[in-house]
């Protein structure tokens, strides 16, 4: 494997940062709605029939502009919408009127906003607009059925830095008597009429996530969704649009979204009756319903939705910015990731105090600032059959406790962070014996394993206090600095009999808010605690779990070569800042490829710096060359972590090379990392342009073999295209 590396340094001007800065719209008495901010306007507006309507949402408008292709009812301050009126005898005025958040009702024939069914069997639901309120960035809008008392406010904030918008529903029950509520979105979003739309999105399965899939956008719809309780290896919930010939990876317009929700999920997209656009995500309707009594409201995740006229490549710049400053427990001020060493793929579940201490000794000596004992260090887990839901320490492995090696772990200068799977039991573990009930299930039914175990139903109050007791316990009897959270299966019989059967499906919810409210409460008992979210590599990764979490784990797939395409992927939706990456041995599990040492540590430094080799097998070379690359990585690690991530090369090409520029937020310096990837014909790389410089700075440029190097080559940054 070859690869070929720069590092530039820049020294000159720090260009000033644009001023930012939001608004929301809604004059007194007029009925069109404006959040402005970030380089987007998004507008919506009130029909003279009291639909709400969609108007705009791209590159900013500015403050006269017309919302309106078609003709208003009425001009000027109030500015009335024209209400469509029946199409034909098949196109009622219910599906021809473009709503910006539907009920199932009046002869809709695409996606809804929420979907109900009233205690006399009613089923028509139609939304019309009943007020609405402005609070700094935020806009709320109430919509009311037309003749029963069931409301949806729909809550928009704008991010004045990105023009990324957060939107959500919330739905309430006004009446005397229950609603069932059978789908539920957090937003529906719409384009105008076009056959040029092209759909990407991040697809995979264990081991081979984030693999990138762009379709047409056409009437037949594309459904983007998870039926298995979590968020799932299968389909991300991410999206970005762009248009056919116009969007590249640096140009062009792209639309795009995610959905903060690490359940089942559903994003459909696709085009109406009348070709336009819609895109609606929220829950998952599969298997799901809840009953509002009286009185009562559910409440939808987030869904993010934002706008980019600058590609590919900008949207997803954008969108990390957003996600490190809002989305990151700590923000901008979130730790940079540490050099970590991990066990699993060098012991599995022979882990023991002396073996991981030894482990220890040689990754402090590359540099490593956290060492983690992965799975095996508790109850009787020798293997996957048993052991799961007993976090005691297996006496046998630490007959001392965990405290003897924290401690050695601790003098050698690194942090000590342990791997945990607390919404799973083996049967053959105490917890199960004691608690056969609190594992979904339906009864008198089968309780299907997935690596032989079952997962605990923390949709219950008592195993989520459990859960968080145990945990709780854990973390401070023992100095642990981080938890790997791993979720080892999928759902299957999602039962929750002790509920009434009209509540049960709400398994799919509370068992996700029940995670959040444990993950936050730990944090918030501990609050240095950091955690990585992990669900056989990459099957739990939203923004949901990232908003509370410190990083998380991509893929078991550490074939450096394949995780090139794994990494562009991930990227496209979430950050660098959270995305981890091992060096391992050669060859890989995953797919028996060979590759050099040298290789797999320039494929993971383009992330989180993670060590998961077998240590006790490296030869002093190894060692030699381990410590070069952590020592360079730390130098980088700031940039590759939080800079501008620019794609020189996709990986997914026809190119044998792939390439990543990462440019730090105040343009002092970039790293260029080109890897070959993939070779017939002993090809040369190709040309690459540098992007993202400061055109006014002159770099000086070290190629990474001459990393010590004093000085490099001066190269002014507007040699390279500033992107
Ligand atoms: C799956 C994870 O993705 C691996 O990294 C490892 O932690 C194993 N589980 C342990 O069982």
């Amino acid at each position: 494997m070859r690869w070929r590396n720069a590092i530039l340094a820049g020294v000159g001007l720090v260009a000033l940062a644009a001023p930012v800065s939001a608004k929301v719209t809604a004059p007194a008495g007029a009925k069109v709605f404006r959040l402005d901010g970030g380089g987007v306007t998004y507008a919506m507006g009130v029909d003279e029939k009291g639909y709400l309507q969609p108007l705009y949402w791209g590159s900013a408008l500015a403050a006269g502009d017309p919302l309106i292709s078609g003709d208003p009812v009425k001009t000027g301050d109030p500015i009335v919408l024209k209400a469509p009126g029946e199409l034909s005898g098949f196109d009622p005025a219910g599906s021809v009127t473009l709503q910006e958040y539907p009920g199932q009702g009046e002869g809709l024939v695409s996606e809804p906003g929420v979907k109900a069914l009233f205690a006399d069997g009613n089923r028509d639901l139609v939304l019309k607009y009943r007020s609405h309120k402005v609070s700094g960035e935020t806009l709320t809008v109430e919509l009311a059925d037309i003749r029963r008392p069931l409301f949806v406010t729909l809550t928009y904030t704008i991010d004045p830095a990105t023009g990324i918008v957060a939107r959500s529903a919330r739905v309430r029950n006004g009446d005397a008597r229950p609603v069932r509520v059978d789908q539920l979105a957090a937003a529906v979003l719409s384009l105008p009429v076009g056959d040029d739309y092209r759909l990407h999105y991040l697809t995979g399965r264990h081991a081979a996530e984030w693999t990138q899939k762009t379709v047409p956008i056409e009437a037949a719809a594309t459904v983007l969704e998870s039926r298995r309780g979590s968020t799932g290896h299968g389909n991300n919930p991410w999206f970005a649009i762009g248009r056919e010939g116009l969007t590249s990876e640096e140009h062009g317009p792209v639309w795009y979204g995610a959905l903060a929700w690490s359940g089942s999920f559903r994003i459909s997209v696709g085009s109406d009756n009348l070709g336009r656009v819609r895109i609606a995500g929220g829950y998952n309707p599969y298997d799901f319903s809840w009953t509002l009594k009286p009185g009562e409201t559910l409440d939808t995740p987030v869904f993010y939705a934002g706008y980019s006229g600058d590609g590919l490549g900008g949207a997803s710049r954008t969108f990390h910015q957003f996600e490190v400053a809002h989305i990151l427990p700590h923000g901008t001020k979130a730790r940079l990731r540490p050099v970590l060493y991990n066990s699993w793929e060098a012991t599995a579940f022979d882990v023991t105090e002396a073996g991981q201490m030894a482990l220890a000794e040689k990754a402090a000596k590359i540099g490593v600032e956290r060492f983690v004992v992965d799975d095996g260090w508790f109850g009787a887990r020798n293997n996957d059959k048993a052991g799961l839901g007993d976090w005691t320490v297996n006496p046998t492995k630490f007959p001392n406790g965990l405290k003897p090696l924290i401690d050695r772990v601790k003098g050698l200068g690194m942090d000590f962070g342990l791997w945990v799977e607390p919404e799973m039991v083996n049967v053959d573990s105490d917890l199960y014996r004691a608690h056969p009930d609190w594992v979904m299930n339906f009864p008198d039914r089968p309780r299907t394993e997935g690596r032989n175990q079952l997962v605990l139903n923390l949709a219950r109050t008592d195993v989520r206090d459990h859960l968080l007791g145990v945990l709780d316990k854990l973390v401070s009897e023992n100095d642990i600095a981080f938890l790997k959270w791993d979720y080892n299966r999928n759902w299957t019989e999602a039962g929750w009999p002790e509920q009434p059967v009209a509540d049960q499906q709400r398994v799919y919810v509370e068992y996700v808010r029940n995670l959040y409210y444990i993950l936050s409460e730990l944090r918030r008992r501990h609050p240095k605690l950091e955690i990585e979210a992990c669900s056989g590599g990459g099957g739990r990764v939203d923004l949901g779990i990232i908003g509370l979490t410190d990083e998380v784990w991509p893929s078991d797939n550490t074939d450096p070569a394949d995780r090139l395409t794994i990494q562009d992927g991930f990227t496209r939706a979430y950050p660098v800042a959270v995305m981890m990456a091992w060096v391992t041995d050669s060859p890989n599990w995953a797919n028996t490829r060979v590759t050099s040492l040298d290789y797999r540590f320039l494929s993971s430094m383009q992330g989180g710096l993670g060590i998961g080799a077998n240590l006790d097998k490296w030869a002093d070379a190894d060692f030699a060359t381990a410590r070069k690359w952590v020592a360079a990585y730390k130098t980088i690690r700031e940039t590759v972590q939080r800079g501008s991530l620019y794609r020189l090369e996709s990986p997914t090409g026809d190119n044998a090379t792939s390439a990543t520029m990462y440019v730090g937020q105040d343009k002092r310096q970039a790293v260029l990392f080109q890897m070959l990837h993939s070779s017939m014909w002993r090809d040369n790389p190709a040309a690459i342009h540098a992007q993202g410089l400061d055109p006014v700075r002159v770099y000086s440029v070290r190629n990474a073999r001459r990393l010590g190097a004093a000085r490099g080559r001066a190269c002014a940054g507007r040699r390279g295209r500033t992107g």
